[in-house]
C-alpha cells in the first residue's frame, strides 16, 4: 500500500483534511504497514481521526466559535464570563467543565506563574476559557492538530490584543514544546497519546522542559459510564511516571482527575 496515496486521499477528504500533514502522514504510514488493501487502510487511518479528534468536535464548532468571536462587541473578551459561557460548550471537553469551571479553573489558576510562559498541548478549546483563569501567563502557546481549531485561536488571541498569545500545529506524538514551560497543560490528552503510540504518555512528560505541569484525565467514558476509570488512570500515572517527576497535588473535580506534577 502506498503510504502517498492515502495520504492524498485524507487531504481530499472533507473532515479530515485541515488536520496537520505530521499526523496525516504519521497515521497514514501506520497504517499502510497494518493493511495491504487500500480501502482497509484508509478505513483505519479515519477510525483513528475520529477517536482522536473528530469526536471531541460538536457540529460545525470551529465556524461557529470563529464567527461568534469575529462579531463579539463587548468591551473585553477575556474577561468576560457569560460569552466564555457560549464558546465553551462548543468542544466536548470543555463541555464537560460547564457547571464547575469555577472550581476546575480555580484549580489549574495556582500553577499559573503571572508573566511565566504556559503551554497547552492538545488544547482543543481550553484557552477560551481565559476569563475562568484567575491569573494571566505572560506566553500562552497553545497546540493542536487541527489548523482550523488554530484558527479560531488565533482570532480569539488576536481580539483579546494579547501579543504573546499563539496557536499553533503540533503533533504531540512526534514533538513537545520547543522550549521551557513554567506551566504545562495537557489535559485529557495522555490517554490519545496512549491510544496513538503506546508509551507516549510518559514519554511525552519526559521529553517536555517544565517546571509545573497539570495533567488530567476523565473518569467518565463519553457515553456518561463510569468504568473504573479513576483507579484505572491513577494507577496508570503513579505506576509509570518517570523518577524526575513528582506528584505535587491529586485531585478530582466533577467527571475529571488532575495531577499536578513538578519536574
Ligand atoms: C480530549 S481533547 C482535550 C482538549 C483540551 N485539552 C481540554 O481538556 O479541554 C484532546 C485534544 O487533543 C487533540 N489531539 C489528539 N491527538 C493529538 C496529538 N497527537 N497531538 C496534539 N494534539 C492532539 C485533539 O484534537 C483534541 O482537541
Amino acid at each position: 500500500m502506498e503510504v502517498n496515496e492515502l495520504v492524498e486521499e485524507i487531504a481530499k477528504s472533507k473532515k479530515y483534511a485541515n488536520l496537520s500533514r505530521d499526523i496525516i502522514e504519521r497515521v497514514c504510514a501506520e497504517s499502510a504497514v497494518k493493511y495491504k488493501k487500500k480501502k482497509a487502510a484508509l478505513s483505519e487511518v479515519k477510525k483513528e481521526f475520529h477517536i482522536v479528534y473528530e469526536s471531541f468536535l460538536t457540529p460545525n464548532c470551529q465556524n461557529i466559535a470563529k464567527e461568534k468571536i469575529m462579531g463579539y462587541e463587548g468591551e473585553d473578551i477575556l474577561a468576560d464570563r457569560k460569552f466564555c459561557l457560549e464558546l465553551l460548550p462548543l468542544h466536548i471537553s470543555t463541555k464537560e467543565r460547564v457547571g464547575v469551571e469555577k472550581e476546575i479553573y480555580s484549580f489549574i489558576s495556582q500553577c499559573i506563574v503571572p508573566d511565566g510562559i504556559l503551554s497547552d498541548v492538545g488544547c482543543g478549546f481550553n484557552p477560551l476559557a481565559l476569563p475562568f483563569m484567575e491569573k494571566r501567563p505572560g506566553r500562552y502557546f497553545a497546540y493542536e492538530i487541527s489548523r482550523d481549531t488554530v484558527d479560531v485561536l488565533n482570532v480569539y488571541f488576536r481580539k483579546a490584543r494579547m501579543d504573546g498569545y499563539t496557536a499553533s500545529i503540533l503533533d504531540a506524538v512526534q514533538g513537545v514544546p520547543s522550549g521551557y514551560s513554567d506551566l504545562l497543560l495537557a489535559l485529557k490528552l495522555l490517554p490519545l497519546l496512549q491510544q496513538q503510540k503506546k508509551g507516549r504518555a510518559m514519554e511525552f512528560l519526559s521529553e517536555a522542559s517544565f517546571g509545573t505541569a497539570v495533567v488530567s484525565f476523565p473518569t467518565k467514558s463519553m457515553a456518561g459510564r463510569n468504568k473504573g476509570m479513576e483507579a484505572y488512570y491513577t494507577a496508570f500515572l503513579e505506576d509509570n511516571l518517570p523518577e524526575n517527576i513528582l506528584i505535587a497535588d491529586r485531585r478530582v473535580i466533577y467527571n475529571e482527575l488532575f495531577y499536578v506534577l513538578k519536574k
